[in-house]
């Protein structure tokens, strides 16, 4: 890794490479300002199947926090990196213009403007499988189309592969105000639900205008309480025992498990995922976790869903890539109303 400069100009590096600037990270830490840093670095190579963007937006999601922090620690040992990042430049959503495509791509070609997820997005440039993104949708700038990639997937899979979600059905989403929550609330009301969507106090306005029916406050309102039965909870915030999930479930209904951060270092809650998927044969209700898959075919549905105006990204701040540290942070201290981007 070459020396930190933030005004660098250099556009070669002594062993002829061209550079770029990125945000770079050595080691996990919990301070984004003491272990993310802009520097001068080789532009990466592609390989067959891979396309070098130049990158135009990228946005932060809780993974981008869980990269930075090696936690939960189960993350480690799963082959994120031991003791450092394995990767060592963050950022995963984008959206650029396709700069070069390596053999085998099929679809793209330089001048493209697309979205998907990446690697080492907070860049000038960044790599990414030609399966992994797609055209941008027309009518969004590079920072809206940016805050989807990532969030979106995840939401799209959420609502229509694990809740199964259909036209009438009541669904609960809790962290409507976050980056998948965003997505999942105006996905599920696209599929002609009833949604109830669960936040904080102060994004309550924000989950209505992204077109929840009703919206309850976590910290005071007992979304398990008062008789109400949801076809379809998707998780995607705090750490609800499985048990209270199931009282708010119809017999038949679907929970999907997308995530949550109150579950600890070790295992940031994956033991309530594996338990609800352990006990889902023995209940009539359907209890599993979600893995989300990055894919060209999905970015294209939420094209449509973008275009056609169903859904649009809930962007709250932007800032520019040198700032990257401070836009982990305003994300990592619960102020972000959906997506947080990052420009370059
Ligand atoms: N399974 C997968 O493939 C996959 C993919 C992507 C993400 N994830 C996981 O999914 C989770 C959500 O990701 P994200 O990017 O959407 O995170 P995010 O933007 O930080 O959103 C988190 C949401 O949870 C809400 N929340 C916080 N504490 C809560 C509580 N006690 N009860 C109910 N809701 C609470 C937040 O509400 P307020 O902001 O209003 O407090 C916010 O709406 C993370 O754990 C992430 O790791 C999993």
């Amino acid at each position: 890794m070459k020396k930190a400069t933030l005004n660098a100009t250099t556009q070669t590096s002594p062993a002829g490479a061209e550079t770029m600037k990125a945000i770079v990270q050595g080691e996990y830490g919990a301070a984004p300002e003491d272990v993310l840093r802009l520097a001068e670095i080789d532009r990466p190579t592609i390989g067959p199947g891979e396309v070098l963007l130049r990158v135009r937006a990228a946005s932060v999601d809780r993974g981008t926090w869980h990269l930075m922090t090696g936690l939960p620690n189960l993350m480690r040992i799963m082959g994120f990196g031991f003791r450092r990042p394995k990767a060592p430049n963050p950022g995963r959503s984008v959206a650029g213009i396709v700069e070069a495509v390596g053999t085998d791509v099929t679809g793209f070609e330089p001048g493209d403007e697309v979205y998907g997820a990446g690697e080492g997005s907070f860049a000038q440039f960044a790599r990414a499988r030609a399966g992994r993104i797609a055209r941008k949708p027309a009518d969004l700038s590079f920072e809206q189309a940016a805050a989807v990639p990532i969030s979106g997937m995840t939401a799209l899979q959420a609502v229509r592969d694990g809740a199964r979600v259909q036209a009438g059905q009541r669904v609960l989403v809790i962290g409507a105000s976050g980056g998948v929550g965003s997505f999942a609330v105006q996905i599920a009301k696209g599929f002609g639900a009833e949604v109830t969507g669960v936040c904080s106090a102060r994004k309550v306005e924000l989950v209505r205008a992204l077109g929840a029916d009703h919206v309850l406050d976590y910290a005071c309102d007992d979304f398990a309480a008062g008789g109400h039965r949801y076809d379809a909870i998707i998780d995607t915030g705090g750490n609800s025992r499985l048990a209270r999930l199931r009282r708010a479930l119809t017999p038949g209904g679907r929970l999907v498990i997308v995530g949550g951060e109150t579950g600890g270092r070790w295992l940031g809650g994956f033991d309530r995922q594996l338990r609800a998927t352990l006990l889902s044969p023995l209940v009539s209700q359907k209890l599993g976790m979600l893995a989300a898959s990055e894919n060209s075919a999905d970015l294209s549905v939420l094209r449509e869903l973008l275009e056609a105006g169903t859904v649009r990204p809930a962007v709250d701040r932007t800032y520019p890539l040198g700032e990257a540290a401070a836009a982990i942070r305003y994300f990592q201290e619960g102020h972000a109303r959906g997506k947080v981007v990052i420009t370059v």
